[in-house]
Formats: C-alpha cells, structure tokens, sequence
C-alpha cells in the first residue's frame, strides 16, 4: 500500500482532479507501481491500475502476480473499471484485489469476484 500511496502523489489528474495510485505485488516480492494519467483529450486517460500492470510487464513480470492495491483520497473507496479489471485478467485472473482510501478504510476482494466469467487468452487459439 505504502508503493500505491506514493503513487498516488504522482497521479497527473488535473481535469478531474482525482488522484488514484496502485501497485502490483508480484508473487517474486516485486511491486510496481502506477498512477492515473489524464490528458487534455479525455479519452486518452489510462488508469492507476492499468499504468500499474503495464509498468509491471515492461519489467518483465507478465504472470503470477499476486495482489494489487488502489489507494484514493477521502473515505470512499474506488473499485478497478471494467478495462482494468480485463487488463488485469490477462496477466493473474487469480490475483486479490485491495481497495483503500488515504482515510484508513480498506476492503478485501478478489479479481474472480470482480469479473466473473471473463474472456481470457486461454478462450484465443495460438497462432
Ligand atoms: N481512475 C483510476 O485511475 N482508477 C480507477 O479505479 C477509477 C478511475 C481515474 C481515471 C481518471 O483519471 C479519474 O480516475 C476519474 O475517472
């Protein structure tokens, strides 16, 4: 979480101005982290937690991640969008997800339970 705090503080969010930081720990103990990134043209936003996963393939670790942690500001906590949850899903559709806020509030999920029945690589023939 303290990976995910500091994340957040580098969060570039000014149109919303809302800051969200995460991290991936993976299961060789490596954490990697991310933060939201907005853009003058909305729709090129990446989340927190899509920064984080791919910060995490690009050092190599494509699998068995264990865990990842979003942090925001206040007391409501902010679960992972349907495009993170997928992006996610490629790479540990086993992994557990922790939600948390700069308050103290914290919850236990699971990515299974976020998103059930999902399509995977294993659904795609290899080419
Ligand atoms: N955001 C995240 O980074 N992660 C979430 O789980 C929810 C939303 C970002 C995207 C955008 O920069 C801002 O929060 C408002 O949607």
């Amino acid at each position: 979480m303290r990976v995910a705090a500091l994340a957040r503080e580098r969060a570039y969010a000014p149109y919303s101005g809302y800051k969200v930081g995460a991290a991936i720990r993976t299961k060789r103990n490596k954490i990697h982290g991310g933060a939201n990134v907005e853009n003058a043209s909305y729709g090129m936003t990446v989340c927190a937690e899509r920064c984080a996963a791919f910060a995490a393939v690009a050092a190599g670790e494509t699998k068995d991640w264990d865990a990842v942690a979003v942090i925001v500001a206040g007391d409501d906590l902010a679960s992972p969008c349907g495009a993170c949850r997928q992006v996610l899903y490629e790479f540990s559709p086993g992994m557990r997800v922790i939600l948390a806020t700069t308050t103290g509030k914290r919850k236990a999920t699971t990515l299974a339970e976020l998103l059930p029945d999902a399509f995977g690589p294993d659904r795609l023939p290899r080419v």
